[in-house]
């Protein structure tokens, strides 16, 4: 991981002593922590890393991740590991580690108040400066073992969707479908789910970020399942909109705009690209549909070991797509009161375009009821 910890100091305004992550209880974990220490499984409540300028990383585990802990350091000689048996041991391992009055860098963005106060006092006479924005760069690029991960991942997500139809019957609940969701991205090798899963059926896919209820599942409506798998701790994030025969006209004519204004969408990327112009070119799509104004949130966002990775795209996003970036692409048009579709793929940027990660059929489909 020294590659990794060269890029965050590299991209700090100033220059730092060195990088503290420290992880307080979940769901309160730093991300950024496992982004430098590779290790397989584990939640490391309370466990912190120290990094330094010349990519040596010191990582103070709980016990209770020893083994996982000593196998990440096997596997990288600039990483050493320490276990820690009480929580108040880290205030002495972070002060014999840190210099006296040093500049220490600090992930602001995921690290609690408490446990800033905790550095602070372990750093007497000791500057601080927010390391946020150098680590967001420098996750926002993929590498090839990122990237690998994010594929698997991926490939759950689009397996899972492509299985939605056959498991679609009359009466089923949406926490039934959410839960025959989850199920199936563990059965296809996912460690878990990387958000609550959103299964709304009829006027419930109206609302984008829905979560499932006991509502039954009747003909003649449309339903929006967005759901992602973990795999290696790198996130999925797809969309898939049905429809529970028979047709609703309407809705059969948004799924194809949707559709085409997420074709427009990835029509844009490009390395280079502000993310605003990825955005818009959805957003035209739907303003000149008779549903204009009811594609109402920002086509995408990065994806990486958060499912939320740091990087928005909107009508203001002027950052550029940079080579490397996994993004989300999801349009979706809500019609309160009735129903709504979204179609949501996760795809690497690259020079020329994009790569497609997610891959199920995403075209109109009516499921018969
Ligand atoms: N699941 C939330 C999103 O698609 O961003
Ligand atoms: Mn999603
Ligand atoms: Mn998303």
């Amino acid at each position: 991981m020294k590659e990794r910890v060269r890029r965050i100091f590299e991209g700090l305004e100033g220059s730092a002593d060195a990088l503290v992550l420290v992880n307080s209880a979940d769901p309160h974990l730093d991300h950024s922590f496992f982004y430098l220490f590779d290790a397989p499984s584990g939640l490391f409540e309370g466990s912190a890393a120290v990094a330094f300028p010349d990519g040596r990383l010191h990582v103070l585990s709980s016990l209770l991740e020893e083994e996982s802990a000593r196998q990440a350091a096997r596997e990288d000689p600039s990483v050493s590991v320490d276990t820690m048996s009480a929580p108040d041991d880290r205030r002495g391992w972070l002060a014999r580690l840190l210099p006296p009055g040093g500049r220490i860098a600090l992930n602001y963005r995921e690290l609690t108040h408490e446990d800033y106060r905790a550095v602070e006092a372990a750093v007497p006479g000791g500057s601080f400066v927010d390391a946020s924005a150098a680590v967001r760069r420098a996750r926002m690029v993929k590498d090839s073992r990122e990237i690998e991960r994010l594929r698997r991942a991926a490939a759950v997500g689009s397996r899972v969707a492509e299985e939605i139809p056959s498991l679609l019957h009359r009466g089923m609940t949406e926490t039934e479908l959410a839960s025959e969701i989850e199920y199936r991205m563990m059965r296809a090798g996912a460690s878990g789910r990387s958000f609550a899963t959103i299964v709304g059926f009829g006027r419930n896919g109206a609302e984008p970020h829905y979560a499932p209820q006991e509502v039954p599942l009747e003909p003649g409506v449309s339903l929006v399942c967005d759901f992602g798998a973990y795999y290696r701790r790198y996130a999925s994030d797809i969309t898939r909109s049905f429809h529970f025969g028979p047709t609703d006209p309407e809705l059969k004519r948004v799924h194809e705009c949707v559709e085409a204004a997420q074709q427009a969408g990835f029509d844009a990327v490009r390395a280079g690209v502000p993310g605003k112009e990825v955005h818009l070119a959805a957003q035209r799509v739907v303003d000149a549909s008779p549903w204009k104004g009811r594609f109402i949130h920002g086509v995408g966002h990065s994806i990486g070991l958060s499912v939320h990775d740091g990087y928005g795209m909107s009508a203001r996003t002027e950052e550029p797509l940079v080579t490397g970036m996994a993004i989300t692409v999801e349009p979706g048009i809500y019609l309160p009161g009735h129903g709504g579709v979204r179609i949501e793929d996760d795809v690497l940027v690259t020079d020329g375009g994009l790569e497609h990660l997610t891959t199920a059929r995403r075209s109109y489909l009516e499921v018969p009821a």
